[in-house]
């Protein structure tokens, strides 16, 4: 599981991680906007609260995130959860499902810094790339520069609503996986942070293999 403010780099370290490890990565944001997009109920319900910067209610989010975790792909290869659970309610609903990580990442990054992050970002609806204008500007490519999209809760006052959301309510989450918890610092480079995630996925990796070994 990888959890941290908005805009700390959840995305852009999941992106690293599917490349190197090759699980399924499970977005509850990305699950909600691909709701919003298809233009569902529940994206229809989703929409109002995601751009307030709030928590979409429960019984929108958790069965969504439950089937897509109970997939084929994702039991076979594995999963990395990504922006759930983000509350008690949704911790319980994890553990009820008999889910556990065997890895629970926390990116760390003040404030301050994920103003520019936020609203810098860009991304491409076709390659799903996660760009940002100054960090990790786009490729020349007018086909590419023509078709990015800047999410609509990219807003400095959204960042602030969604800010208050997340420090409301990460430490009740946390204290559920507090034994395998890691908490990163996020505010260096994207390699320098990637190299830190690489150092905590390999200090469980072996355990998790052995233990399957064990259970063979
Ligand atoms: P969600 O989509 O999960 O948004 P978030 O948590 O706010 O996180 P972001 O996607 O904004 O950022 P990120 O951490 O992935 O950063 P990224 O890698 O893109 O949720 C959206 C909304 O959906 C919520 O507000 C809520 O309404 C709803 N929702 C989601 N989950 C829910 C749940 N469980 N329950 C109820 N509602 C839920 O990076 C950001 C930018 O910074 C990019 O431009 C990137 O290039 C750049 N960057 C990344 N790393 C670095 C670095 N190290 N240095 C410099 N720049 C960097």
């Amino acid at each position: 599981m990888i959890s941290g403010p908005p805009a700390a780099g959840k995305g852009t370290q999941c992106a690293r991680i599917v490349d190197r490890w090759g699980l399924v990565h499970i977005s509850a944001g990305d699950l909600l906007r691909a709701e919003v997009g298809a233009g569902t109920p529940a994206g229809v319900q989703a929409k109002a609260f995601m751009d307030a910067g709030k928590l979409v209610p429960n019984e929108v989010v958790v069965g969504m995130v439950t089937s897509r975790l109970a997939a084929p792909d994702a039991r076979e290869r594995g999963w990395l959860l990504d922006g759930y659970p983000r509350s008690s309610e949704q911790a319980d609903a994890v553990e009820g499902a008999g889910v556990r990580p065997d890895l629970f990442l926390l990116l760390d990054v003040p404030d301050d810094e994920l103003v520019a992050r936020v609203t810098g970002r860009r991304t491409d609806p076709v390659t799903s790339e996660i760009y940002h204008l100054t960090f990790k500007p786009p490729p020349a490519d007018p086909a590419v520069l023509g078709r990015l999209v800047q999410r609509s809760d990219d807003t400095e006052d959204a960042l602030r609503a969604r800010l208050e959301t997340h420090h409301a309510n990460v430490a009740a989450v946390v204290g559920y996986y507090e034994d395998v918890l890691v908490r990163i610092d996020g505010s260096g480079s994207m390699d320098a942070v990637f190299g830190a995630v690489e150092e905590a996925v390999e200090g469980v990796a072996g355990g998790v293999a052995a233990a399957q070994e064990a259970a063979a």
